[in-house]
């Protein structure tokens, strides 16, 4: 679909995710880190470093792309990472990459590595070729209370035009989780769509008030953090919301 039809609602279904354009959208996005991407990572480290994650824990990167630096935040606590990725090419990257990543993700390393217990792994490339596990699987699919540590970035509300498909993206996500456990989730705020290379793709617009009207029946201790941005690299968006918050336990 391109985007000129994107005026009519356009469900995930309608996608050519298989041809998402890996390496592009992460030359793109992630060849250093930009100042939203270290505020990001500062929130997200400072909470996992202080939740109480279980020794050995499961962690999972819901749609995790071509990005790593969701799940590199999860490495100093997981025994085992799986990478939950919907599109052939991002699992493909994703595969080359937990196996030894490109030396740009250093960089993103080093924002964690500031704080404990990040600095005590010596090896975060060897440690994340030895937990991962890249599966092709759709969110919407996701089995209920698997994880104890999970991270959803840009994908909820990058995956459709359509709000149910938001709402019910953010639950499976959430859902996946072990009563409890801690998350950390961010969204694009009030997006319009992006480009990959040539290839748009949908989002739809949210703003901290929908996420956090999604997030209350499934989640506890939820904090939202605007993040500004000062320049507008990704397309047709107006800055970034952070959330961090534990799966809900049952009444
Ligand atoms: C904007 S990208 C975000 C990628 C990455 N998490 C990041 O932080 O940059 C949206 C991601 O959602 C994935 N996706 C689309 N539909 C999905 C689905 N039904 N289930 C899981 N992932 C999906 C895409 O393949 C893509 O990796």
């Amino acid at each position: 679909m391109n985007r000129l039809d994107a005026t009519t609602p356009a469900g995930n279904d309608q996608f050519d995710w298989d041809h998402f354009d890996s390496e592009a959208y992460s030359d793109h996005n992630y060849r250093s880190v930009r100042d939203d991407d270290r505020q990001i990572m500062e929130i997200v480290r400072d909470f996992f470093a202080t939740a109480g994650v279980p020794e050995g824990a499961r962690g999972v990167d819901v749609g995790a792309g071509a990005n790593l630096y969701p799940s590199l935040a999860m490495l100093p606590f997981c025994a085992h990472i799986d990478f939950w990725e919907y599109s052939a090419s991002n699992v493909a990257w994703l595969t080359r990459q937990t196996a030894s990543f490109d030396p740009n993700w250093d960089e993103f390393w080093d924002v964690y590595r500031s704080r404990s217990p990040y600095a005590e792994l010596a090896d975060p490339r060897r440690a994340l070729a030895e937990l991962a596990e890249v599966r092709q699987g759709s969110i919407f699919d996701l089995p209920a209370a698997r994880w104890d540590l999970g991270t959803m970035f840009f994908v909820a509300c990058s995956l459709s035009t359509d709000l149910a498909e938001f709402q019910r993206a953010v639950h499976a996500f959430v859902g996946a989780l072990a009563p409890g456990a801690p998350f950390a989730s961010a969204f694009m705020a009030k997006s319009q769509g992006y480009y990959v290379a040539d290839n748009w793709f949908p989002a739809v617009a949210v703003d901290e008030a929908e996420v956090a009207r999604t997030l209350a029946p499934v989640a506890t201790d939820v904090r939202l953090t605007p993040i500004e941005i000062g320049d507008p690299i990704r397309d047709g968006y107006s800055g970034m919301i952070v959330a961090t918050g534990r799966a809900r336990r049952p009444d």
